[in-house]
Formats: C-alpha cells, structure tokens, sequence
C-alpha cells in the first residue's frame, strides 16, 4: 500500500510518501517546507503568516514529494491529511487541498490527528539513505536512540512538541488512553519562550541547546513543578516565570550574553524541562508497568533528553524496557509520520466529509 500524506497543521508545508509491505513502512520521499526563517523575524508564529506561506508551498511540495518518489498519482492507494489540531489557517490549505486531490484523483481521503500521527513516526523504519538526506545538523545524532524492531504494545508514548507535552497509554492501533498531561505551557513552548526571554530566535529549543552544550546544567536553582504530585501531569509555565526572573537579576550586574552565565542559564532551562519529563515518565512506567515507550515531537529531537531518557532507562530496575524514538528529522513536524499513521487508520466515508479541527484533541480516540 502507498500513501501520499500532507502536513500543514503550523508553520511547516510538508508532504511525504510512504509504502508498506507486511510490517515495513518506508519512506519513498519526504519534503518538508518550514516557513520559520520568516517567523523567527517576530519571535514566534503569526498565524495569518503561516497560513500564507502554506498556500505558497502547498502544490510545488506535493509536485516535488511525486518527482522524488518517481510515481505517479495512479500509484496512490490513498491521501492522507492532518485534520488537526493546529492553527485553523494552516489546517485548512492542507485539508482542502488533500480534497482537491482525492475527487481529481479518484483516490479515499485519510483523516489523521496530527499528535496521534507524531507517536507513529516510530514506525517508519529508517534507512541509512533517510538520513543522508536531511540536513546536516541533523546527522550527528539521528541514528541514536532508534531501536531497530518495531514498538508493539501495549506501549507508553511521552509526546513532547511546541503544542503538547502528553502521556498516553497506547494498548493497539486506534485504540489509546490519555494519562495526562500540561496544565499550562508545553514543553517546546517553554523552550520558546524562554529562548524569547534569552532575545534568542524562534524557534527556541534548538537555540537553547545550542548553547546549553557549552554550560552547567546544575548552575541555576530553576523550579520543577509538580514534582511531588501523584499525578500524570506537567506544568511548564512556573519555570518560564522563574527564568523571567533570573534574568532580570542577572542582567542587573552585567549583560548576559557577554558571560558563560548564558550558557549556565541555557543549560540550567534544558535540564529543568528534562527533569519535569523525565520525573512523570518514570511514575507513569512504574504504574504502568510497562515494558516499551515511545517518544515523539519536535523536543524528542533534543540530544540532551535523548541521553537522559537512554541513561534514566538504563538505571531502571527494568532493564527489559525498550525506548523507541524518531531520529531527529521525523521528530518535527513531518509528513512521513501522518502516512505512517494513515497505514492504521479508517478513511473517511467521503473526502467531503473531512472538516480542519483546530483543536481536535488526544481524548478522542477514533
Ligand atoms: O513537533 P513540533 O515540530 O511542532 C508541534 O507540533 O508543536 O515541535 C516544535 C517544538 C518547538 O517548540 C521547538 O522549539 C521544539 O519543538 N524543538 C526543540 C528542539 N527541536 C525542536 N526543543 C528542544 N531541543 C531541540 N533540539
Ligand atoms: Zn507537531
């Protein structure tokens, strides 16, 4: 079965084709447009801007995902769409246009959750020619933390993106519970907007990162909130807080950029979110007892959380316990992961039939 899959629930145009046979899912071709250069300008996602670019890059990405995969349409078993949630602007180029495409086409429509679509991009089984492909910066660590069977279940999934930061229970394909999850700020946002704090650019996780490599994680005292709490959920926007504050203190004896404080602080921030995830992950394994986890969104790309989740697993009593988690590339958002998803999930009785749903949430399970 071939699927072509669109993605354009933010700030990236993507589309991607993916064959499976038996158990394999392969990429046959993967193209990702990001219009984050332009908002990085602004600190952050303009939503009539990115709505904008999509329309740009729409149709030269889906020509250029056919060109590289050397089908044709007639190839196609199905389109597959994320239908949300996201910025409803974006939402809509992509839906619409996955429509479009299935009456031209004659082909049946997909409808994937895009945060179901992210834990699915541990699925695809990368090979070495996926990687050569992606950019540079990407190359260093992407085969790290990948194991290379499959994740059955039932299965722990930790989403971490700019959006969400999740815990949810999978017990099979569709079928999944929600165990918790941010009462505030997500775990990328933090990044963000910490990062906006620090005048770095948008987006803010790799930015952090960058210079974190460079400093002390344990020089800054930054809260972890909810640490002590029984139950499955984080809470982001105390840290943020916490950050605004040191700043201002720091920077009233010298600025902190000309100073390894930076890197220290930088360090610090990525150690604190670390920590909060890393905390409620370890509660939910245990209650759980579960034997598999699967990460995914754009801060799974992280390399520091990837070490800290390959260590903390590896201290665990559990040493059975299996971690699955996308290299960096199929972290962030992609087209590739919604196909995958699409191979496990019902089309719709009709491509007309299919709405953008901007805040379509984990708790419906389809
Ligand atoms: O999954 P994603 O691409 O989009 C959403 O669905 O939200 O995640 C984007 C988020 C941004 O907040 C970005 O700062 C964060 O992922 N991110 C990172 C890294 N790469 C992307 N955070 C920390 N370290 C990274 N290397
Ligand atoms: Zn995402």
């Amino acid at each position: 079965m071939i699927i072509l899959a669109i993605e354009t629930s933010c700030d990236e145009t993507a589309c991607a084709i993916l064959q499976k046979r038996e158990d394999r899912i392969t990429i046959l071709s993967n193209v990702v447009a990001s219009s984050a250069d332009l908002q990085s300008k602004y600190g952050g996602i303009i939503p009539e801007y990115a709505a904008r670019e999509q329309i740009k890059s729409i149709i030269p990405v889906i020509k250029e995902a056919l060109e590289k995969s050397q089908l044709n349409p007639d190839q196609l078993d199905a389109i597959a769409v994320t239908c949300g949630p996201g910025l409803i602007g974006s939402l809509l180029v992509g839906v619409e246009t996955a429509k479009v495409l299935c009456l031209v086409w004659s082909k049946p429509l997909i409808p994937v959750n895009h945060l179901i679509g992210h834990f699915y991009a541990n699925w695809i089984q990368i090979q070495r020619s996926d990687v050569k492909n992606q950019i540079s910066e990407e190359k260093t660590n992407s085969l790290k933390s990948t194991a290379t069977s499959l994740p059955s279940f039932p299965c722990l999934g930790l989403l971490v993106s700019g959006g969400h930061s999740d815990l949810v229970l999978f017990k099979n394909h569709g079928k999944y519970e929600y165990l918790g999850g941010t009462r505030d700020d997500a775990a990328g946002e933090c990044f963000d907007k910490c990062a906006r704090l620090l005048n770095l650019a948008y987006p803010g996780g790799p930015q952090i990162s960058k210079f974190a490599k460079h400093g002390d994680p344990k020089a800054f005292k930054l809260p972890r909130p909810l640490h002590d709490s029984n139950d499955l959920d984080f809470s982001f926007s105390g840290l943020k807080t916490a950050v605004s504050t040191l700043i201002s203190d720091l920077s009233k004896n010298s600025p902190l950029s000309t100073n390894n404080q930076f890197a220290n602080l930088c360090a610090s921030i990525e150690q604190a979110i670390i920590d909060s995830l890393l905390n409620k992950l370890t509660r939910a394994i245990q209650k759980y007892q579960i034997e598999q986890i699967i990460v995914a969104g754009g801060v799974a790309a992280n390399n520091r959380l990837r070490d800290c989740l390959d260590q903390s697993l590896a201290r665990s009593s559990r040493a059975e316990i299996r971690l699955y988690i996308p290299p960096p590339f199929l972290c962030t958002d992609n087209a590739a992961m919604i196909a995958s998803a699409a191979f496990f999930t019902k089309p719709a009785p009709s491509p007309l039939a299919i709405q953008a749903n901007p805040s379509l949430s984990l708790s419906q399970s389809d």
